[in-house]
């Protein structure tokens, strides 16, 4: 029986990463969330009773910038790895508002390589994002392109995760990989992303905000493809010169915003209303990662499609607010 720490179970990632390594009975998961206001509590909590079912789960809040309850949690207990999604989340919101960013993101990720350090753990798999890559222009992004330019201070904040994770595997030999997500989404999915509040307003009949024309392009990758390849990856532990590696995690496919917006007024049979408004503080134009890395360690075959993911989640989105 392996022993898995992760951290942000209550989250969006969080929850289907969780839910993935719960069916598979080798595992015993030990998940961490201080259920934050950051987006409606309840969505959390509607994921956490669903993982509350599994007799391999055990839950506790905790806020992982409290270093002290972290220790008192992992002293006596063997842990064998940690997947640490939490994360104050969000690229505009850290314009505004930096400080949950600074005590989460840095401080809370600090507390975690001490853990890891403490218990000597055989991998260390962390959440980073492509934001980090700022407005390249060059593409497909690979790994190995500059992050120096981050465009908010969430990229930055993940950009520094990056770096102290680098430091503590080369100098304590922890095994660690960074997990750089591209535009995740699906069922469960985080309200303060375009397909939960696109549909959202689309269901209501209300206009939307459409940023820089509409022109915008992501690389949309649905959330079990994201569970299927953390679970995959946490098999294969990076080993020595360094202990570290750095990984896009991404379907590779990149969408107009236009065309998805049109997935989704398919499967909803209703037409947007569309509000033009410039490009904003913070935002990327566009995002196409490479995942030949990725693919070279995990032979990954069968991302979902853009019109099966958005299907899924309108079907999900539906059930879960009951609207006919
Ligand atoms: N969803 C995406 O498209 C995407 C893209 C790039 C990177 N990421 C990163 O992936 C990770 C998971 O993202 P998500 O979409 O599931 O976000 P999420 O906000 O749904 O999940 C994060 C979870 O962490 C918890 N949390 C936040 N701060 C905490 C703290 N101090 N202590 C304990 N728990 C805390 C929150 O309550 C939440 O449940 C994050 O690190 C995020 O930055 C996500």
């Amino acid at each position: 029986m392996k022993n898995i720490i992760i951290t942000g179970c209550c989250g969006f990632i969080g929850y289907h990463t969780a839910l993935k390594f719960l069916n598979d009975k080798k595992y015993k998961i030990i998940g961490i969330d201080n259920l934050n206001n950051y987006y409606d509590i309840k969505l959390k909590q509607s994921r956490l009773k669903l993982l509350n079912q599994y007799s391999n789960f055990h839950f506790k809040k905790i806020d992982i910038t409290n270093y002290k309850k972290l220790f008192n949690l992992v002293k006596n207990l063997k842990i064998d790895y940690i997947i640490h999604l939490a994360a104050q989340a969000g690229v505009r919101n850290s314009i505004k508002f930096p400080n949950q960013y600074f005590t989460s993101n840095i401080q809370g990720f600090h507390n975690i390589l001490e853990i890891s350090k403490f218990k000597k753990i055989n991998h260390l798999l962390f959440a980073s994002t492509s934001s980090v890559y700022g407005n390249s222009s060059k593409f497909p992004l690979k790994e190995n392109y500059n992050t120096d330019r981050p465009n908010s201070f969430y990229a930055a904040s993940k950009k520094s995760n990056e770096i102290t994770a680098y430091s503590y595997s080369r100098i304590h030999k922890i095994p660690t990989t960074g997990l750089r997500f591209f535009t995740v989404y699906g069922p469960y999915g985080r309200p303060d992303m375009s397909l939960f509040k696109f549909t959202k307003r689309i269901l209501e009949n209300k206009p939307i905000d459409l940023y820089n024309k509409g022109k915008h392009e992501r690389d949309f990758t649905y959330v079990e493809d994201v569970a299927n390849i953390i679970y995959a990856i946490s098999k294969k532990i990076p080993r020595k010169p360094t202990f570290y590696r750095i990984l896009n995690i991404a379907s590779s496919r990149p969408i107009k915003l236009k065309r998805f917006l049109s997935i989704i007024e398919k499967n909803t049979n209703k037409k947007f209303k569309i509000k033009l408004l410039p490009l904003q503080v913070g935002d990327v134009k566009k995002t196409h990662a490479s995942n030949y890395e990725l693919l070279k360690l995990i032979k990954y075959k069968n991302f979902t499609t853009i019109e099966k993911g958005v299907k899924n989640f309108v079907q999900w989105y539906k059930s879960y607010y009951k609207i006919k």
